[in-house]
């Protein structure tokens, strides 16, 4: 899989994805279905979107010790879905047991990224809450460290981090980035932002998408646009 765009369906129903997918009749676009969609419509909502011919980032952030994670990720293999993810803050053994479990038993599998420290977690946090008082890039970077020794195919990080991740576990290693942005759109709640061109030149391997997107107008132009300027 090469350089993608991945819409975030952050909808509240299946009726309303659907909705919103049946807009794309050409490009079937990457989809990410985040846990608001999958608590509310459950695995069968998965097979639905894949059977439409889309490709799949379940979007979980499994945290849980290593057996109970491993069992899990049995489970959403067999969803045949194409990326999914954890919490490097389950450790490396959890990761490795991730890994595990995800495999099928022709030795295929879905791609597993690891969720470093979430954005919203500040370095106040995470001294005060987390008794964590690195300062949060080499808490980031070595998160994405752990994730690599485990095996895993990369992190979900700001475009910002991105190069850096990528300096530090290698070119292949992936970075799946959020926070994306047109330069002339709104940019909502989310504070560090990128344009799709942007992150293309500083190395991100996908993009995540949401309202600029599923807000817009016109949602096919618009993922259009996205797709043109980081993919083409
Ligand atoms: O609508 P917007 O483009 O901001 O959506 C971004 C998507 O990426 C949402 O599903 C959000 O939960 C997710 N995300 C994020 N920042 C992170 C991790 C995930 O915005 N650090």
């Amino acid at each position: 899989m090469g350089k993608d765009v991945i819409v975030a369906c952050d909808f509240a129903s299946a009726e309303k994805t659907y909705e919103f997918l049946d807009l794309f009749t050409e490009r079937k676009p990457f989809v990410k279905i985040g846990m608001e969609l999958f608590y509310a419509e459950g695995p069968k909502i998965v097979k639905e979107i894949k059977k439409r011919g889309h490709k799949i980032f379940l979007d979980l952030k499994l945290h849980d010790i290593p057996n109970t994670v491993k069992k899990s990720m049995a489970v959403l293999s067999n969803l045949d879905v194409d990326i999914t993810n954890l919490h490097a803050g389950g450790t490396v053994r959890m990761m490795e047991a991730a890994l595990e479990g995800l495999t099928r038993e022709d030795g295929t599998r879905p791609l597993l990224i690891a969720v470093t420290q979430l954005t919203s977690t500040d370095q106040e946090a995470m001294e005060n809450d987390l008794l964590i008082k690195e300062p949060i890039d080499k808490v980031v970077m070595h998160y994405a460290k752990n994730a690599k020794t485990a095996g895993l195919d990369g992190v979900v990080c700001s475009p910002l981090e991105a190069e850096k991740v990528h300096d530090t576990c290698g070119k292949d290693f992936l970075t799946i980035t959020p926070g994306v942005r047109f330069a002339d759109g709104d940019i909502g709640d989310q504070k560090r932002v990128m344009t799709p061109a942007e992150a293309k030149k500083i190395g991100s391997d996908y993009i995540v998408v949401g309202r600029p997107i599923t807000a817009a107008s016109d949602p096919v132009t618009a993922y259009n646009r996205c797709f043109e300027e980081f993919v083409d």
